[in-house]
């Protein structure tokens, strides 16, 4: 059984899907042990709830600072000793001292076709807008591991979504979301084979 710990920090559709995927068989070797939510108002807290799996908030606005929040999350994330962990849409960067503590233990999902349009800044709904601004004709969603960098890590699997001339940043996002929701179950299952 492959253990993981989800991290996110709002609407939580990616955990959705990984749920779904358990539910469903696909994933019958993953467990999803616990979800950390960054924002202590994330839906993705209630999908969590609904499915009775173990839910904890660390959330920057009850810390002195960044560094005390990261801080708990490794604490935290020590005593669980998952597994994997996965960023399904967690909107804070983690830092060295988490990253280097699970070497290729964090796996992240990204709205767009990695080098494009990722790192600092590009995230959630910014990174639609800044490809529409663009004018590229495609988009898509990319798992990868989590390293130092921002969105630098090993690219784990990527699909392409078509850009379309009517598209709104909402648009676009819900095309790129529903690749996000078929990718990153796959790549947990991939995972789950090699890893357990
Ligand atoms: C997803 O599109 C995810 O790829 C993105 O935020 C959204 C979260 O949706 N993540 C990032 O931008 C991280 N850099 P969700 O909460 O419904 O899963």
């Amino acid at each position: 059984m492959l253990r993981i710990a989800v991290l996110v920090s709002g609407g939580g559709s990616n955990l959705q899907a990984i749920l779904d995927a358990i539910d469903s068989g696909k994933l019958d070797s993953v467990m999803v042990e616990l979800v950390i939510s960054s924002n202590r108002e994330a839906y993705a807290l209630k999908r969590a709830e609904n499915r009775g799996i173990p839910t904890m908030v660390i959330d920057g606005r009850d810390w002195p600072g960044p560094r005390e929040r990261d801080g708990r999350l490794l604490e935290v994330l020590d005593e669980l000793n998952p597994d994997l962990i996965v960023l399904a849409g967690y909107m804070k960067i983690l830092p060295k001292s988490i990253v280097g503590r699970f070497p290729r233990r964090i796996i992240n999902i990204h709205p767009s076709l990695i080098p494009k349009f990722c790192g600092e800044g590009f995230y959630g709904m910014r990174v639609h807008r800044a490809v529409l601004e663009s004018g590229e004709q495609v988009s898509g969603a990319t798992v990868h591991y989590v390293d130092e960098g921002v969105d630098t890590g090993e690219i784990l699997l990527q699909e392409q979504v078509p850009v379309l001339r009517e598209d709104t940043p909402e648009s676009l996002a819900a095309r790129v979301l529903e690749t996000e929701h078929r990718i990153l179950p796959e790549v947990l299952s991939k995972l789950s084979r090699e890893i357990k």
